[in-house]
């Protein structure tokens, strides 16, 4: 195989409530993480899949081994970085692009994997798949004026603004080696680390962007799981 993917699913999904792993919370009847896997074997057809579970859950593991991507899987940790490391641990050697993409983002359309695999292709070292931002984004900072909850510092120039998704693509030796250098950093500095495209930035490596998919939202809250439910009933996938 010349692409690897790697599906984090070892989330807890603690904001959703459920009290069961995210990957398992069921979306118009079947489990997040099949949602996935479904998406991601249609867009990338010849990768090698690896999922990425937490410790010990035969519901999720009999997901994996039922589906026609046939996933290798293994077990994450308590951060999603530390889970992208375990997944990266089973790259095969010779593997050239990797493509890092969150269970979380189960309605994500084939066509977003196809775009991120393209730009790979193209010579990309690392490519994201971005959105225009809707909002106005202030940053704001802490006021003891005992008014609201802080004061505006400055506002961001939107037009030059993008919202962040994955599957998030990159060379494999480079990111395998950008992960190895975070596992010696102080927690401090490793948490401020929100995506992977943060490392190959912090490496001087350029990062592409190719257009996202409003589709390709990541599940978080009730809400979020509200209007997936909706865009599924309605033929969104
Ligand atoms: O927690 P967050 O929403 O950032 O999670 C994004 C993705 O990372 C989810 O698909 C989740 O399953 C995964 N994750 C993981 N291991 C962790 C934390 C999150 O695989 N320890």
């Amino acid at each position: 195989h010349r692409t690897a993917v790697i599906l984090v699913a070892a989330g807890s999904g603690t904001r959703l409530g459920y009290g069961i792993p995210k990957a398992l919370v069921p979306l118009a009847g079947r489990s997040l993480l099949e949602h996935a896997l479904d998406g991601l074997a249609t867009g990338c057809p010849d990768a090698r899949v690896i999922v990425v579970l937490p410790e010990g859950n035969a519901e999720l593991e009999g997901i994996c081994s039922r589906h026609r991507s046939r996933p290798v899987t293994c077990t994450g940790g308590a951060t999603r970085n530390d889970s992208v490391r375990a997944g990266l641990a089973r790259l095969e050697p010779g593997t050239e692009f990797v493509l890092v993409h969150d269970a979380a983002r189960a309605l994500t359309p084939p066509a977003v994997f196809e775009r991120v695999a393209d730009a790979l292709s193209a010579g990309a070292e690392a490519v994201i798949p971005v959105l225009p931002v809707i909002d106005t984004i202030k940053s704001v900072q802490p006021a003891s004026a005992g008014i609201g909850e802080g004061i505006v510092s400055s506002t961001v120039d939107r037009a030059v603004l993008r919202a962040v998704q994955t599957p998030q693509g990159f060379n494999a030796a480079s990111l395998a080696a950008a992960h190895a250098a975070v596992s010696s950093w102080k927690p401090e500095r490793a948490e401020k680390v929100t995506d992977d495209a943060m490392l190959m930035e912090m490496n001087g490596i350029t990062v592409f962007t190719v257009h996202g998919s409003a589709l390709g939202l990541k599940v978080t809250t009730k809400m979020d799981l509200l209007l997936a439910e909706a865009l599924v009933a309605n033929g969104y996938e």
